[in-house]
């Protein structure tokens, strides 16, 4: 989604908006350290796990009513996408407890963040950004990466879709701004592909 390459790794990671995915478990199980914030992290383990089983049934319908929206290489089908997404979480679940004793899990919210001016490399945000764009507005998406430039220097935001796989309204606005502000902005192509046309990331530098 961000094509990180290995170097990228060593570098200081802030994941946003993170949730139960288990990129901040695999890292350090790798023995990389990445910092990962999200609301959620305000509920205990078992409490994220009843609304991740809730969640799992509303995958497997929604995916399933519009299934020709995506690009089925990496899952058979939605139940296949449900179930990795399972095993991704359990993985974050075993996690998650030593990982909030650590602080690589925080309670933090965009857009404003506690973390100091350039406390990182590289901030990635997956699946928040862009994608809801119809719940979240102009202003949220320019204040929450104008706040990730402030923490790190390099900020890669994937998809740039919206839920209705159009690309986001927002894109260009965002983009605009940014450029105004002296950033590069570019639409750069990534390997992973589920939206249909969902392979491109929001790379952003000072
Ligand atoms: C669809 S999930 C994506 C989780 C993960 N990034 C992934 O790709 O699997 C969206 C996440 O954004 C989090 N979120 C919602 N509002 C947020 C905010 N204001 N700041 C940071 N994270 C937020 C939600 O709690 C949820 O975990």
């Amino acid at each position: 989604m961000f094509s990180l390459t290995d170097d990228d790794l060593k570098r200081k990671i802030l994941g946003c908006g993170d949730g139960p995915a288990s990129f901040n478990a695999e890292m350090y199980a790798l023995g990389h350290r990445v910092i990962s914030f999200d609301p959620v992290y305000a509920f205990s383990r078992a409490e994220i796990e009843q609304r991740v089983h809730e969640m799992y049934h509303k995958i497997v319908e929604q995916v399933g009513k519009s299934r020709e929206d995506y690009v089925w290489t990496r899952f058979r089908d939605e139940y296949d996408l449900a179930d990795h997404r399972l095993t991704c979480m359990r993985r974050f679940f075993e996690d998650y407890d030593a990982g909030l004793a650590e602080g690589r899990y925080q309670l933090e919210s965009l857009p404003t963040l506690s973390f100091g001016d350039g406390q990182f490399d590289i901030a990635l945000s997956s699946h928040l950004l862009f994608l809801y764009s119809e719940q979240l507005s102009l202003e949220f998406h320019l204040e929450s990466i104008l706040e990730m430039c402030r923490v790190a220097h390099d900020v890669r935001i994937f998809p740039l879709l919206d839920l209705k796989c159009r690309t986001s309204a927002y894109l260009e606005p965002v983009r605009t701004r940014l450029m105004e502000l002296g950033y590069s902005a570019d639409v750069t192509p990534v390997d992973y592909e589920f939206q249909k046309g969902g392979n491109t990331m929001l790379w952003i530098r000072k």
